[in-house]
């Protein structure tokens, strides 16, 4: 089978993914409204392409924390990679090297953080965070993070609670014996003495009182930028740049947590004008296609990052899939630059946006 398009993959996957483990990816919560509208917002946006400029060169290059990557896209922080393929998060690292762009790890990965950086030792990375109740916990993973590379923290701000996944509570998901979360090995004891779990992490481990003073908290451990993952409105995002970090990921974390909530591209543009350029803004929910990231562009993200398709990606091929996901994105980028008469990544700006039918 040709894969043209990413949803080629996401057929792919549902096909030969286990049930419980297909149902665990496309989760969203509740009644999904959320997560289906972060790939219904795209459609809704038109854009106004200009004419006539000598597109014979496109550069789709960027910068994001001052480092530069191929493309506007990135991989979002996706638990449990092993269940996709057998390598997991070590075959993302692979493929996301491949193309140069930015793999932020999460926590929940069924490869320890110090096999995914021997795996691709020249990636570019950023490791996603939980706050825990046991601060030690956050704590000792920083540093190992730190010493091994990473270049920046993403910190997760939207899980005070585990958002209500109605199939994964009907499949009664959980992480299957062979797998692990393997940044915990030996570090956290209270995973065999935990009397309930969540798709097989206890169910305590996360702090549901975390508040701003914990950035500062952060910020004490730490050197390296921090980004605050989770954001979808003006006020947040002031408070984010009023406690000095360095970044800000506009997410509704794919709709798996507040169902209700704003498309992250329908909340974008308020973020971007609140920020007015004092950080990087990115955005991450419902990118399927070049135009959906130039969209993304055009309103105001510096990089957008993928959540699912990575992971469908992975499901097919393992590195070499992530890698085919991402450049296929990156050559729908390109082509929808050129179509709408952009050269190079700068060159995408609000003018592009047809607001008129917003
Ligand atoms: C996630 N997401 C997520 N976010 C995070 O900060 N830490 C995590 O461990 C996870 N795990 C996770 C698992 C799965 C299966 C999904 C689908 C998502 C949220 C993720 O980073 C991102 O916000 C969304 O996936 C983006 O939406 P799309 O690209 O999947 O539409």
């Amino acid at each position: 089978m040709a894969m043209v398009c990413l949803t080629d993959f996401e057929e792919y996957a549902k096909e030969h993914l286990s049930k419980a483990t297909w149902d665990y990816y496309a989760a969203g919560a509740d009644e999904c409204c959320t997560r289906d509208d972060n790939l219904l917002a795209y459609k809704r946006i038109r854009l106004r392409p200009r004419i006539l400029r000598d597109v014979s060169v496109s550069d789709t290059r960027t910068t994001v924390q001052g480092t530069e990557i191929s493309f506007p896209v990135g991989i979002a922080p996706t638990a449990f990679h092993c269940l996709a393929w057998h390598e997991g998060e070590m075959a993302t690292a692979r493929g996301t090297e491949a193309v140069n762009t930015c793999y932020i790890t999460s926590t929940y990965s069924t490869c320890s953080v110090e096999e995914i950086v021997a795996a691709a030792p020249n990636g570019y990375r950023w490791f996603q965070l939980y706050v825990y109740r046991d601060r030690k916990l956050s704590e000792s993973i920083v540093h190992r993070v730190e010493a091994l590379g990473y270049k920046a923290l993403v910190l997760t701000v939207d899980v005070p609670y585990t958002g209500k996944r109605r199939n994964d509570i009907r499949n009664q998901f959980k992480l299957p014996p062979h797998l692990k979360v393997k940044n915990f090995d030996g570090v956290i004891q209270v995973m065999e003495a935990a009397s309930s779990e969540e798709y097989g992490i206890p169910s305590n481990t996360l702090d549901p009182s975390i508040s701003w003073k914990d950035v500062y908290w952060l910020q004490s451990l730490t050197r390296l930028p921090i980004i605050i993952k989770g954001i979808l409105t003006k006020e947040d995002a002031e408070l984010a740049v009023e406690h000095g970090v360095q970044g800000i990921i506009v997410s509704n974390h794919g709709g798996r947590q507040l169902d209700g909530g704003p498309a992250t591209i329908d909340a974008l543009s308020e973020i971007v004008d609140t920020v007015q350029g004092r950080i990087e803004v990115y955005l991450d929910g419902g990118i399927r296609t070049g135009s959906d990231v130039l969209k993304a562009v055009a309103l105001g993200a510096k990089c957008v990052f993928i959540g699912r398709p990575a992971v469908w990606g992975l499901a097919y091929k393992g590195e070499e899939g992530v890698r085919e996901v991402l450049q296929i994105l990156n050559d729908e980028f390109r082509l929808s630059m050129a179509l709408s008469g952009c050269r190079n990544v700068a060159e995408i700006n609000r003018n592009l946006i047809q607001f008129s039918k917003l």
